[in-house]
């Protein structure tokens, strides 16, 4: 892959991570035990519980959260704790308010120092590629919250880190516009081979979209299953027509299903110890 130049240390490993929260009297155990590669220009998803610590996980990698314990390694380094070495997209947009459109979606390059004018021409010119031709100085209180998702992705998209965590992008989206996002991601994908680590709770969008999967189980978090994902590239849409998209399909949501089974069985306290019992 990219030209056969890739070194072995060229990936984000994520090793034995673990973290837990502390709230008080609370003990949250979240991530168990997590360790996961995205190899360079590889697309990589994450389908697991709501709850079961997507999010958390990218705070880590991002170097927002401490974990309790295992390590973040880039390209062979132990970066863990260390902020700005990845492209984030938050779960939420969090545009912020005082900055146009345009702004907004270079805002990691003004970051990272690079010069203004060529960062202004490549926001105008994805903002169009996405529909959003227009709205380059409006403010982002006037988009819809699908809009500001697709500044928030262009936002990520044009931050210079190889490494991209995208926090379910196509959340808020309604299921043609996911579709038609879903195909034009997997085009630039295709053609800018960035390397992205993708949280969905579509089972379907991550067939579509990885090279590999990563299926959670619920808290305390471990890897229930990494799927290798056997269609090639470019990536047509007959893909999800295929005997095996739906055999793979079925096999992700019997997991996840075990898992919702699991969880409704325990009623959630097994991980969760509260000694401070106010009430
Ligand atoms: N700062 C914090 N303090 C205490 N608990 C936290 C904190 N951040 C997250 N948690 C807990 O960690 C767990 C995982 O949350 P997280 O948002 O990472 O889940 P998720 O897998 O992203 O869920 P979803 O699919 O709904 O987005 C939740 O139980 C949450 O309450
Ligand atoms: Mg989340």
């Amino acid at each position: 892959m990219g030209g056969g130049r890739v070194t072995v240390n060229s990936q984000l490993e994520l090793r034995n991570l673990a973290k837990t929260f502390q709230n008080g009297g609370t003990v949250r155990r979240v991530l168990d035990n997590i360790s996961l590669t995205v190899k360079k220009g590889q697309f990589v998803s994450i389908v697991g519980p709501s709850g079961s610590g997507k999010s958390t996980l990218f705070h880590v990698i991002g170097g927002l959260t401490e974990p309790t314990s295992g390590q973040v390694i880039m390209d062979g380094k132990d970066v863990t704790g260390t902020k700005g070495l990845i492209s984030y997209m938050p779960q939420q947009p969090a545009l912020l308010p005082w900055r146009t459109i345009e702004d907004n979606v270079i805002l990691a390059r003004e970051v990272a120092g690079l010069p203004r004018q060529e960062s202004i021409e490549m926001a105008r010119e994805w903002l169009g590629k996405v529909g959003l031709q227009g709205y380059e100085h409006a403010y982002p209180h006037v988009l819809s919250g699908g809009m500001q998702q697709r500044v928030a992705f262009l936002r990520a998209l044009l931050s210079p880190q190889e490494y991209m965590c995208l926090d379910e992008p196509f959340g808020s989206l309604d299921a043609l516009t996911r579709y038609d996002m879903q195909k034009w991601l997997t085009s630039i994908w295709e053609t800018q081979k960035r390397s992205v680590l993708f949280v969905t709770h579509s089972i379907e969008e991550a067939l579509f979209l990885s090279d590999t999967i990563y299926v959670f189980s619920n808290k305390p978090t471990n890897v229930l299953k990494k799927i290798t994902v056997p269609f090639s590239r470019p990536r047509a849409e007959e893909v999800m027509e295929m005997p095996v998209f739906h055999e793979l399909k079925r096999e992700i949501y019997q997991l996840l299903k075990r898992e919702q089974e699991r969880s409704a069985e325990s009623t959630g306290t097994k991980e969760e110890f509260s000694h401070a019992a106010p009430y």
